[in-house]
């Protein structure tokens, strides 16, 4: 009995932080890529590191203007589902994603319980435009 509880127990506290946290990223993308004290986890700085074209800081709303490019497979950028799941179900992000900021479906999605369509969530993009920028 014990046993079963001490496996348990961690699972469900899984399950549920990771439904009450899905609140806590209303807009998706940008309610959990922010500035902390700690860390800058912007998408205009991760998209320094990854060397993206500025078009990526030039996109207002975000992930949905990003369609521009990242449509489907036909884009110039590929699709951004593939691009973003797996860059978020890999190790080592995933560690991150999923072990400190409890990620999930829903971080990300969210349901229409109208018509039963899960959605993308979407917000305006938190990080000023550098009209002038050496890169
Ligand atoms: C619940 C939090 C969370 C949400 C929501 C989220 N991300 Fe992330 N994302 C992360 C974490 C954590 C990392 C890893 C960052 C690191 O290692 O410093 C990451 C990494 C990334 C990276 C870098 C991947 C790489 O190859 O280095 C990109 C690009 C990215 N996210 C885009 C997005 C986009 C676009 C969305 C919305 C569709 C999104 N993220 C939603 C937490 C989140
Ligand atoms: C003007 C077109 C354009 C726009 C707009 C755009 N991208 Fe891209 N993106 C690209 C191209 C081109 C690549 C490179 C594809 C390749 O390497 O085959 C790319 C690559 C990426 C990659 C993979 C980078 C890597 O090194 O693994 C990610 C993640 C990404 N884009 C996210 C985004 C997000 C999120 C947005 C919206 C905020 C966005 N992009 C807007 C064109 C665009
Ligand atoms: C970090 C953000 C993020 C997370 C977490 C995430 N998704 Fe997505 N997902 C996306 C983005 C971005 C798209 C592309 C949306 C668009 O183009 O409108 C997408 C698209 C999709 C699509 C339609 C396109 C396709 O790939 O078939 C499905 C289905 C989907 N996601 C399922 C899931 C499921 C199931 C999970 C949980 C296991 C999940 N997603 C977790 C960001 C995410």
């Amino acid at each position: 009995m014990m046993r079963v509880a001490r496996i348990l127990a961690p699972a469900l506290l899984t399950l549920t932080g990771g439904i009450a946290l899905a609140d806590d990223y209303p807009q998706g993308c940008v309610s959990c890529h922010v500035a902390t004290e700690q860390q800058d986890m912007r998408l205009n700085v991760i998209f320094d590191h990854i060397e993206h074209s500025m078009a990526g800081q030039r996109t207002l709303l975000i992930p949905t203007g990003c369609a521009r490019c990242h449509a489907d497979e036909k884009g110039v950028g590929g699709a951004l589902s593939k691009l973003i799941h797996r860059s978020h179900y890999t190790d080592p992000v995933q560690k991150k994603f999923i072990n400190e900021f409890n990620g999930d479906c829903v971080s990300c999605h969210k349901m229409d319980t109208d018509t039963g369509q899960a959605e993308i969530r979407s917000g305006k993009r938190n990080w000023q435009l550098r009209i002038l920028s050496a890169k």
